[in-house]
């Protein structure tokens, strides 16, 4: 159980577990896990973060 700890967007400090909970709630594409979390909106505009989220929305989308 690392979701509270692993940082998904190291910019904004939002950790994997914020992540689930936008998908949980109906996000289900990237722009709106970042519109619902706020990653992908610090300083690197969303090039580290961006793939990862991708990866775990699809994960999450396909439990
Ligand atoms: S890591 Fe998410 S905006 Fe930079």
């Amino acid at each position: 159980m690392l979701d509270k700890h692993t940082k998904v967007c190291l910019c904004k400090a939002i950790p994997r577990i914020k992540i689930k909970e936008a998908v949980s709630r109906g996000a289900d594409t990237v722009e709106k896990v970042q519109k619902a979390t706020g990653a992908g909106s610090g300083g690197c505009g969303g090039r580290r973060c961006t793939p990862k989220i991708q990866e775990l929305l699809e994960k999450e989308l396909n439990k």
